[in-house]
């Protein structure tokens, strides 16, 4: 099949890998060479459950031919034209088609091409919005400890992980951060835990320490995914928005994990009954098959933006060469229609309890000191073995030659397999991690 696999060493030197340890999988390397449906497999054949859907992406499994064909046929009729200034069709029957997911009022969609150029791109609108409205004072922005609002200069210093930020320096001044939500009272909660609502009046004391009046937007994962799958707790989110709502602050959810079924509703601001008034997105947009974010903004924040421009001139400079590129808009319809002909979403929230349950069942094993849950989502946390993150670490490898590929933060492992899957795979991810688990 195609190309050679590099089978040495030497071959692996020139990619400098994201994220990842580059010396040790140089030395160890973990691929693999293709992928169908739940299963990932190694160049040797061997069959690997993908416990993680790749990253958050593969909503529909892999390799989806409608996907694979869309995407060849936009390639060979309009490979590429420049968004600006110029358009192709597909990105207005996208964003279209997006916004009869969005909450209601979310209907104006900007196309980036990842996640973390969605989250630079909600917090450049929440300054313009505001800035038009005359009140270019709100400068500042709160985001939350735990979070991860991907790589990007604005994201990093939203985000609340201290690897993601200690190498380069403080990045954007003015942004501050709430405390996570990760009580020890909510241990081994399913779902939105009972305590740690009151957390969210973080954000008042922040509007009286630097003046909520600067404050542009709150940023917030409706559950946090990254760090490893913190639910909010019951009442968190609703305070969260009366708070915004008495100070003038966009409130923003950034549903790139969260959003497209992942909590058994189109978006968590649908699963948790909160509006926010940016929403973030990308990853299963497009099912993973092709680079792809997007915004979705209330319609005010459009119409504001865009009617105090000039008659005949740009209204907000901002976007991207690839923003709304033919072949992901190719791929993000192709996975429309899955997402309608599979009911995908409806799927996850009835298969959610199973899961759930599931996952939870791994509690007695030994070294096990937390579960978390929700919706598709669950996040195995194990006791650190000398500096956290080396046992998280190590299980993942472990998992990897057990058959089982999921994604590892610090000690948690993190499952969010593929909306497609069926009560076996469910059984096979448990008794896998049950194995490797007890075995730590
Ligand atoms: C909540 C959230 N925001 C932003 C990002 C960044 O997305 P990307 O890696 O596509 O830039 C991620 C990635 O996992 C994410 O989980």
């Amino acid at each position: 099949m195609g190309h050679a696999e590099p089978q040495v060493a030497s071959q692996l030197q020139s990619f400098w890998m994201p994220f990842s340890p580059n010396k040790e999988f140089k030395a160890d390397p973990k691929m693999f060479a293709r992928a169908k449906g739940m299963y990932f497999y190694t160049p040797d054949g061997r069959e690997v459950i993908d416990a993680s859907a790749g990253l958050f992406c593969v909503a529909a499994g892999h390799c989806r031919q409608e996907i694979a064909d869309a995407v060849y046929e936009q390639l060979q009729t309009l490979d590429f034209t420049a968004p600006f200034l110029r358009a192709h069709p597909k990105s207005f029957e996208l964003a279209e088609r997006v916004t009869q997911y969005t909450p209601a009022g979310l209907n104006r969609v900007f196309f980036t091409n990842s996640g973390s150029e969605s989250v630079d791109t909600a917090m450049k609108m929440a300054l313009a919005y505001h800035r038009t409205k005359g009140q270019a004072q709100r400068q500042l922005f709160v985001s939350r400890e735990r979070a991860y609002h991907g790589v990007n200069m604005g994201g990093i210093a939203l985000a609340g992980m201290v690897n993601n930020r200690r190498a380069f320096g403080p990045g954007l001044a003015g942004v501050y951060h709430m405390r996570h939500t990760a009580v020890p009272e909510n241990k081994f909660s399913r779902g939105q835990p009972d305590h740690g609502a009151d957390l969210a009046d973080d954000l008042t004391r922040l509007c009286n320490l630097y003046g909520g009046e600067n404050i542009a937007a709150c940023f917030v994962e409706p559950t946090a995914g990254s760090f490893g799958c913190l639910p909010p707790p019951k009442g968190y989110l609703e305070r969260l928005r009366k708070i915004c709502d008495q100070h003038g602050i966009l409130l923003v959810f950034d549903e790139v994990i969260t959003g497209w079924g992942r909590m058994g509703a189109p978006f968590g601001a649908q699963a948790f009954g909160v509006t926010p008034d940016l929403l973030t997105m990308a990853k299963a947009i497009t099912n993973g098959a092709q680079p792809m974010g997007a915004v979705a903004a209330r319609q005010e924040i459009y119409d504001t933006i865009t009617e105090a421009g000039p008659a005949m001139g740009i209204e907000f400079f901002h976007g991207y060469t690839y923003s709304a590129h033919p072949a992901s808009c190719a791929a993000g319809l192709a996975m429309m229609d899955i997402f309608a002909k599979d009911r995908l979403i409806e799927r996850a929230a009835a298969m959610s309890p199973r899961f759930i349950d599931a996952i939870h069942s791994l509690q007695d094993c030994g070294v096990v000191t937390d579960i978390r849950s929700v919706g598709m989502m669950a996040a195995v946390e194990v006791a650190a073995d000398g500096a956290p993150g080396v046992r998280g670490h190590e299980a993942q490898k472990r998992l990897y030659h057990a058959g089982l590929n999921l994604k590892s933060t610090g000690d948690s492992l993190i499952i969010a397999p593929p909306l497609i899957c069926e009560d076996s795979h469910i059984d096979e991810i448990v008794t896998k991690l049950r194995q490797v688990i007890k075995a730590l």
